[in-house]
């Protein structure tokens, strides 16, 4: 049974994440090992690099947050995965645990994009990261550092999907004007207690509609902030390069490299767009210059001053009591955060005002 898990994983893993299998298949023999240690020197044979010392080292551990504590190496490394997303930098499974039954999502980070992982700085970044606890943030449960310099995050699953999709999808639910200022209400006040209420901020550096789940009641939870802490350089940039492609990065970013809590508010006036249009914030050609930096769909609105090309109208029409004129305020919040100058756009706190006044309105 186990074997055929196994086999599963291999399958549906590519070439490209062959380390990744290494990883596995050392942890899978090695669980195996442990689970009958009568037949363990069998095993020993086909482990060369996990002799008998291997699993105890300090330089191999499983650190746990609240929420996780029950976890335990095997427990993860044991669990059949499904692959469920993939970048530059790692690789997404939905795990089943077979000891508790609960399913929750494995973030693997390839070695050479990670920092190293023995440094009291990096320490410093997994405890903040472990503490983080907001309605509306997706918590991280456990992280495991192995000595090939791979690492894990465990979080909670959320069975129904991602904002993107949500938005996509066109379905009723997506265009409630009640729905689009909740979810906006609730990415901002995740945002909210990572810019001012940790002891030390934490910018999120790469919020995007693919990295906000939606719980069953449509409240948005995100996920991946701070992840660009866990990077090296190189796998940063290419993070910036993806998230231009995809039109959420702000245009000082092409020439100052650090992501910053300003970034992220740009990021998410392109979310509030994204959320009242519809439309996909592609940006066929993100130069930075002048106005051009916008994603393509509201430069266009904004060349042709017709900010009212930037909301769907069926969102009017599903609300009796929505006015134009709270649409078009939402609309000007969102566009004050993607001021192409940082120093100008509200910071988050200013927003969730905002945003309060519009849901009077
Ligand atoms: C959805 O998330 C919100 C905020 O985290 C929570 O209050 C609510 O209970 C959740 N709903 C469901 C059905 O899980
Ligand atoms: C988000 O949803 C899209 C479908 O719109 C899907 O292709 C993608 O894999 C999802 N991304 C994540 C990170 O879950
Ligand atoms: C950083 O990560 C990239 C992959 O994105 C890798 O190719 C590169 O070797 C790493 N650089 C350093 C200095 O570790
Ligand atoms: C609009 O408001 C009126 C009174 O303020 C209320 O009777 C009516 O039910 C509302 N319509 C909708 C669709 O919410």
């Amino acid at each position: 049974m186990r074997k055929n898990h196994f086999l599963t994983l291999l399958l549906g893993v590519s070439l490209s994440a062959f380390s990744i299998v290494i990883f596995f298949i050392v942890l899978f023999i090695f669980c195996r090992r442990k689970q009958s240690s009568a037949e363990s020197d069998q095993y020993d044979v086909e482990s060369p690099d996990y002799n008998k010392q291997g699993f105890s080292s300090e330089t191999e551990e499983l650190v746990t947050f609240h929420g996780g504590e029950d976890l335990t190496i095997c427990d993860i490394l044991d669990a059949p995965g499904e692959v469920i997303g993939k970048s530059s930098y790692g690789t997404l499974y939905k795990a089943s645990l077979q000891r508790s039954g609960k399913i929750r999502v494995l973030r693997f980070l390839r070695p050479v994009c990670t920092v190293r992982s023995d440094s009291k700085e990096f320490n410093g970044v997994i405890e903040t990261l472990g503490s983080v606890r907001h309605e509306n943030l997706v918590p991280l449960l456990g992280f495991y550092a192995g000595n090939r310099g791979e690492k894990l995050m465990v979080h909670p699953f959320f069975a129904s999907g991602n904002l993107s999709e949500f938005i996509r999808s066109r379905d009723d639910e997506s265009i409630k004007w009640m729905n689009i200022l909740s979810i906006t209400i609730g990415i901002s006040k995740a945002l909210d207690y990572l810019h001012t209420g940790m002891q030390k901020p934490i910018v999120h550096g790469n919020l995007k509609s693919k990295n906000i789940l939606l719980n069953s009641s449509f409240e948005p939870q995100i996920s991946d902030f701070g992840l660009h802490l866990l990077l090296n350089r190189t796998a940063g940039q290419e993070i910036l390069d993806v998230s231009a492609a995809e039109g959420y990065k702000a245009p000082e970013l092409i020439k100052m490299k650090e992501v910053s809590k300003e970034s992220d508010l740009y990021s998410l006036g392109v979310i509030m767009l994204e959320l009242v249009s519809g439309k996909e914030p592609i940006n066929e050609n993100p130069t930075g210059d002048d106005e051009f930096y916008l994603p393509d769909f509201i430069r266009n609105a904004v060349l042709d001053h017709k900010l009212s090309d930037l909301y769907r109208p069926e969102i009017l029409r599903s609300n009796g009591n929505v006015s134009e004129e709270c649409v078009l305020k939402y609309i000007q919040l969102a566009m004050s955060c993607c001021s192409p100058s940082p120093s100008l756009r509200p910071n988050v706190k200013q927003v969730l005002g905002k945003l309060k006044e519009i849901r009077r309105c």
